[in-house]
């Protein structure tokens, strides 16, 4: 339990609703139990074989008004706003009305976004410009080698910066030049980037010869390998969880760039590897106020809330294959999935940043022209199919030939039936976790149904339209996980940001107005969809959690725990640094899903990093120290970043190991919650584990 000074806002109690009658032996037996859409958005499939000029369908999002699956098995508690409902208003286009129309602005979008070197692709705070204050001249790139503690180059330069910052390297041609290269005359150069950087080019379209960091540094990751179908590879918007951005930074600054001291702040963005603290809003809208924004001097009504407001600390980038299915996001719900210019937050030049966010309207129409192009580009994303694909004996059981890991048929339609009919809160479960407001109890109520059979079931959905639709803010005292990172997000926050350019304060007042949600629901993290999740471990908003086993069964999750590393070639053991191992055969656990982990014992190692590891004598508390640094954390914007700091006195590559280890007694690191799964029998997760592989 992490103590708050102040109380800042009390929940607001949301009426029960009763339940209909959601029968799984009532549901039609026409529609097979197991089928996914894999995510992406409806709009995609729909367009796949209809020409330029058909017209859309609703977006499914749009469905799910007040009112919406009013006492249905599935629980919404979270609405749309069409942010784009009156385009001149808000100076930007209206949402896509045919099939043309949406295939031409995913691919704008994914040329922004997918990065590989594309002319007009976007790069951290440098929109699509040649140079930004984050650019780094391939000059710098080329000798960060010399941080390592290395004599020379390595030959396999490229792949160990994929291992030791957790940018791993994709397939596609990703190029830079390497020392001696001239860009223009080597189609790029001959160098391999990973795919979280690109290399800029000059207005005329030729290299640059720098290059940066993009969105997919922290939202896009490698998996196993599809060559030898072990794996999808390359998976853009499944959130990265190997980087250590913080180690980057630093090495980076002290390679030179023109602009060193812009990493060196980067430096305070992770406490570990594997985690980021990207939603610092409560700290930009406190350093805003040092620009006039929200017409606000140095000190406005939000000044205090604002710096009592604590600190978001790690997190763990939700799956953008999910966006199509979300009406509203981010981990608390805080903003309609239709508002996208935070998206671009961290794509805008920062000098625009501050000057839209200041009223410039010259900065604001780079953000408008731009904005929506993510924003398709994210919602059609999809997830990826389990490797193992489905075993051929009728029993379930594998086959010769089949993959052991091969979905079992039998048993993952038994989890379809329990994920989505199986009432958690039973009587007789007596389930130690106060029952949510609505829905029939099941995984379903608040994750949405997904099985084609529930999903065209009218006790579970409306319409089938609403299919994997998750809108259910669950309060805190149900979920129960980490506060930290809701309770940042305080009512100065939404305060300061709706009256900011990014969250579309034109349509204040209106019926569609954008700004922030808080206050429309109790405060807690919204369910997200569990499309492809089996890709995404770790697991929660915090990444506190290192299988889906672990997340259903509570008592087996472990406090401080460590991914395995990939092994070094022969000849670097011991002198390089090697990332979390994304090879599936090698790290993946097939049976609890999620990465294979070890448990350092408590006190082992330095102490230095991360600092305060645990208390040796009683490894499931908080040593004092650490628990009064956390009220420090919890209470004051920005203290947990310096804390993160301590990576410039990482130096060895033993050092650096030492990131690697997830403490659960670290601020916002806590792995409780969702205890409402311990009343699951084993032979009941085994089955819903089986049934998750199919999402
Ligand atoms: C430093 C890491 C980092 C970078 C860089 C980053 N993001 Fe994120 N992003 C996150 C994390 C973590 C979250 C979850 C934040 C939360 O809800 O607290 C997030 C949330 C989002 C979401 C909301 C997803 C949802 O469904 O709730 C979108 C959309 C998004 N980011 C788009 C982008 C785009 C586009 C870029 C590049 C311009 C970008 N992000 C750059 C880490 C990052
Ligand atoms: C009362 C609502 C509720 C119920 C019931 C529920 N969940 Fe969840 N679940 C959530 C919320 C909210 C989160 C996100 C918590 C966080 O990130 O802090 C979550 C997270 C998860 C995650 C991790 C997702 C990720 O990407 O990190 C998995 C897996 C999951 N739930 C599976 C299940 C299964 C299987 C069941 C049924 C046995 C279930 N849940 C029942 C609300 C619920």
């Amino acid at each position: 339990m992490k103590t708050r000074l102040i109380l800042l806002y009390a929940a607001l109690a949301v009426p029960a609703t009763a339940v209909g009658s959601p029968d799984a032996a009532a549901s039609s037996a026409t529609f097979p139990l197991l089928g996914s859409a894999h995510g992406g958005h409806v709009w995609t499939s729909f367009c796949a074989n209809q020409p330029d000029s058909a017209a859309l369908p609703p977006d499914p999002r749009s469905l799910v008004q007040p009112g919406v699956n009013q006492n249905k098995a599935v629980y919404f508690n979270a609405y749309w706003k069409n942010c784009h409902a009156d385009p001149a208003l808000i100076g930007e286009q209206p949402e896509p009305a045919t099939c043309g129309e949406w295939r031409q602005s995913v691919a704008r979008g994914d040329t922004l976004l997918r990065g590989n070197g594309a002319v007009g692709a976007l790069s951290f705070f440098g929109a699509t410009n040649a140079v930004s204050f984050m650019t780094i001249p391939a000059v710098s790139y080329n000798r960060v080698w010399k941080e390592w503690g290395l004599n020379s180059r390595p030959d396999n330069f490229d792949a160990l910066v994929g291992e030791r910052y957790g940018f791993p390297l994709g397939s596609v041609r990703n190029p830079y030049p390497q020392p001696g290269e001239d860009p223009n005359k080597t189609s790029g150069g001959s160098g391999q980037l990973p795919i979280g950087l690109t290399q800029t080019h000059n207005a005329d379209g030729s290299w640059s010869g720098n290059v940066s960091l993009t969105c997919n540094a922290c939202h896009s990751t490698v998996l196993g390998n599809p060559a030898d179908g072990t794996g999808p590879g390359a998976l853009y918007g499944s959130g990265n969880t190997l980087d250590d951005i913080a180690l980057f930074a630093r090495d980076i600054a002290e390679a030179g760039t023109q602009a060193p001291y812009a990493y060196v702040v980067g430096t305070a963005l992770a406490r570990n590897r594997g985690t980021n603290s990207p939603s610092d809003l409560n700290l930009f809208y406190t350093l805003s106020n040092f620009f006039p924004v929200n017409g606000g001097g140095l000190i406005d009504q939000y000044t205090l809330g604002l710096l009592t407001s604590g600190s978001v600390a790690s997190n763990d980038a939700p799956a953008w294959w999910n966006a199509g299915h979300r009406p509203v996001k981010f981990q608390d719900g805080i903003l309609p999935g239709d508002s996208d210019r935070t998206d671009l937050v961290f794509g805008i030049t920062f000098a625009n940043l501050i000057a839209a966010s200041s009223g410039s309207q010259a900065a604001q129409v780079w953000l408008k022209a731009h904005d929506q192009d993510a924003g398709h580009f994210i919602m059609s994303l999809q997830s990826p199919s389990w490797p193992y694909g489905y075993c051929s004996n009728a029993d379930g059981t594998p086959a010769a030939g089949d993959n052991p890991a091969c979905i079992n048929t039998p048993l993952a339609e038994q989890g379809a039936i329990l994920f989505h009919s199986k009432n958690l809160w039973d009587p007789s479960l007596e389930n130690p976790v106060p029952k949510p407001d609505g829905g029939n109890g099941s995984c379903a109520s608040c994750h949405g149904a997904y099985s084609p059979q529930f999903v065209n079931d009218p006790s579970y959905l409306d319409t089938p339209a609403l299919e994997g639709i998750a809108s259910y803010v669950v309060p805190k005292a149900v979920i129960g996980t980490d506060p930290a990172r809701v309770d940042t997000n305080n009512k100065a926050v939404q305060g300061a940001g709706a009256g900011n350019f990014l969250n579309y304060p034109e349509t204040a007042g209106t019926a569609q107005s954008c700004a922030a949600l808080g206050g429309s629901y109790p405060p807690g993290y919204l369910a997200p969809p569990l499309y492809g999740v089996w890709a995404t471990a770790p697991y929660f908003h915090n990444g506190s959690v290192p299988t889906v086993w672990d997340v259903l069964k509570p008592s087996d999750r472990p406090p401080i725990w460590q991914r395995v590393s990939a092994p070094a070639r022969a000849d670097q053991q011991g002198q390089v640094v090697m990332g979390f191992d994304t090879d599936m055969p090698r790290a993946y656990d097939m049976a609890r899903l999620g990465w294979q982990y070890t448990t350092p014992a408590c006190g082992s190692g330095s102490q230095v990093i991360p600092y305060l590891q645990c208390n040796p004598t009683n490894p499931n508390t908080e040593p004092l120290a650490q628990a009064l640094l956390s009220l420090l954390d919890g209470n004051l914007v920005g203290v947990w970043n310096l804390g993160n700091f301590a990576v410039w006195s990482a130096t060895t590559p033993a050092q650096i190991d030492q990131r690697k280890t997830y403490n659960t007694h670290l601020y916002s690191q806590g792995n409780e919650g969702h205890a409402f799964t311990s009343v699951l029998t084993d032979g009941e997760r085994k089955a819903l584990i089986e049934y998750l592989k199919t999402l």
